[in-house]
C-alpha cells in the first residue's frame, strides 16, 4: 500500500519495513512524502510552539463560579429584555459552533494535513473544542436554560443557520471518503475549508459574540460567563493563528494554488462572511444595549475582516476603519491583564510568548 509514489496520508497503512529515515525536507503540509507517524525531526516550529502554548493555557469551565450569574439571571430586573435576547442568541450560536468546528477538524482537516507536528496541534485543538462545548453544557445547566432552545438554535434562528450553512458548504466535499488532496482543484478545495473554518468561523464569527459577552462583563454582568469567554477567546486566538500559519505555509509550498483568481475568490468569501456576521449582530441586538450595538459590531467586523485579509496577504475589502472596541485586545492578553474580571484564583498560564490577534 505504501510506496514512494503513493505516500500513506493517514499513517494507518502498512509499515514500510526497511524504509529510510526521515529527511526533514520531505516533510510538507499537504501531499507529503514523509511518514506522518514520525514527529521528529520537526519542520514547523510554529506548530509545535502553538501546541505548547495551548497546553499552557489549560482550563476547565467548571473552575469558574457561576453564583453571580445565576443570581442575576434569576432576578427580575438584573438584565433587560434586550440583554436576555442577546445572551440567548449568543449562547445559541456558540453551543453548536464549537461542535461544528471540532467535527471539521477531526473528520475533514486532520486526514489531509500530512504533517505530524500540525496533527499534534490539531489533537490539542480538538480537545479544546470539547472544553468549549462543555462550557455551554455547564452554562445551560447552571442557569437552568432550556436545552432544546439552546442547542437547537442553529436550526431555529435564521441568522445562525445562515452562517453555519455557509461554512458547511466548504467542508462537505472534504468529508467525502473519496476526497483526497493532490491536484490544484482539490488542494484549493482544502484551502477553502481552512479559510472558511479557521479564518472566518473561528477568526471572524466568534468575535461579535466575544465582544457582546465581554461588554456585559465590563459592566459586571454575567461575570462567570464573561470569564469563560475570555478563556475561550484566548484559545481561539491560537486556533486562528495556527490556521493562518497553515494557510500561509501551504501557499509557500504550493504557490500555484494562490492565483490572482483564487485570491479574489477568498476576498469574496471574507466579504460574504462579514455580511452574514453583520446580519447576526443585528438579529442578536435589534435595539442595542448599553456599551454595544449592531452598528458598532458592524464597524468592528469591518476592522476584523481587513485584519484577516492582511494576515493572508490580501488587499483589504473595506475602507480603513478604527477598532471601536480597543478593550478587546486587553481582554485577549491574559498575561498583561491576568485578572480582567478579578474572579479567578487559579492560573495555568505559565509563560507563552505569542502575540494575540
Ligand atoms: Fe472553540
Ligand atoms: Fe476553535
Amino acid at each position: 500500500m505504501t510506496s514512494l509514489h503513493t505516500p500513506d496520508a493517514t499513517g494507518l497503512g502498512e509499515i514500510d519495513r526497511g524504509a529510510g529515515r526521515i529527511n526533514v525536507d520531505d516533510k510538507a503540509m499537504i501531499n507529503a512524502q514523509a511518514d506522518v507517524n514520525q514527529l521528529l525531526p520537526l519542520k514547523y516550529g510554529w506548530a509545535w510552539e502553538k501546541y505548547l502554548a495551548g497546553c499552557n493555557n489549560h482550563w476547565m469551565p467548571t473552575e469558574v463560579s457561576m453564583h453571580a450569574d445565576i443570581a442575576l439571571w434569576r432576578s427580575r430586573d438584573g438584565l433587560t429584555d434586550d440583554e436576555r435576547l442577546m445572551l440567548k442568541r449568543n449562547l445559541g450560536f456558540f453551543a453548536t459552533a464549537e461542535s461544528l468546528v471540532a467535527n471539521n477538524i477531526v473528520l475533514a482537516v486532520y486526514r489531509h494535513i500530512t504533517n505530524p507536528e500540525c496533527r499534534q496541534y490539531l489533537l490539542r485543538q480538538a480537545f479544546e473544542e470539547a472544553v468549549h462545548t462543555h462550557t455551554f453544557q455547564y452554562i445551560c445547566e447552571s442557569l437552568g436554560l432550556d436545552e432544546g432552545e439552546l442547542f437547537n438554535a442553529y436550526r431555529e434562528i435564521p441568522s445562525i443557520s445562515e452562517k453555519d450553512e455557509w461554512a458547511l458548504r466548504h467542508t462537505q466535499n472534504l468529508e467525502n471518503p473519496e476526497f483526497a488532496t493532490g491536484g490544484p482543484d482539490r488542494d484549493q478545495a482544502f484551502l477553502r475549508d481552512l479559510i472558511a473554518f479557521y479564518v472566518i468561523f473561528e477568526g471572524m464569527w466568534f468575535y461579535t459574540g466575544f465582544a457582546q459577552i465581554l461588554s456585559l462583563g465590563r459592566r459586571n454582568k454575567m461575570v462567570g460567563i464573561a470569564e469563560q469567554y475570555q478563556y475561550i477567546l484566548r484559545d481561539e486566538s491560537i486556533h486562528l493563528n495556527f490556521g493562518i500559519d497553515c494557510i500561509n505555509q501551504i501557499k509557500l509550498e504550493n504557490p500555484h494554488l494562490w492565483s490572482e483568481e483564487f485570491q479574489q475568490e477568498v476576498r469574496g468569501m471574507l466579504t460574504d462572511a462579514c455580511r452574514l456576521e453583520v446580519a447576526y449582530g443585528r438579529d442578536t441586538m435589534p435595539r442595542g444595549i448599553l456599551g454595544i450595538n449592531a452598528e458598532l459590531c458592524e464597524q468592528y467586523m469591518h476592522f476584523i475582516t481587513n485584519r484577516r485579509c492582511a494576515q493572508l496577504g490580501l488587499a483589504p475589502v473595506f475602507a480603513e476603519v478604527d477598532n471601536p472596541f480597543p478593550w478587546m485586545s486587553e481582554a485577549m492578553d491574559l498575561k498583561k491583564e491576568k485578572n480582567f474580571f478579578e474572579t479567578r484564583v487559579t492560573e495555568y498560564q505559565s509563560g507563552s510568548s505569542l502575540t494575540w490577534d
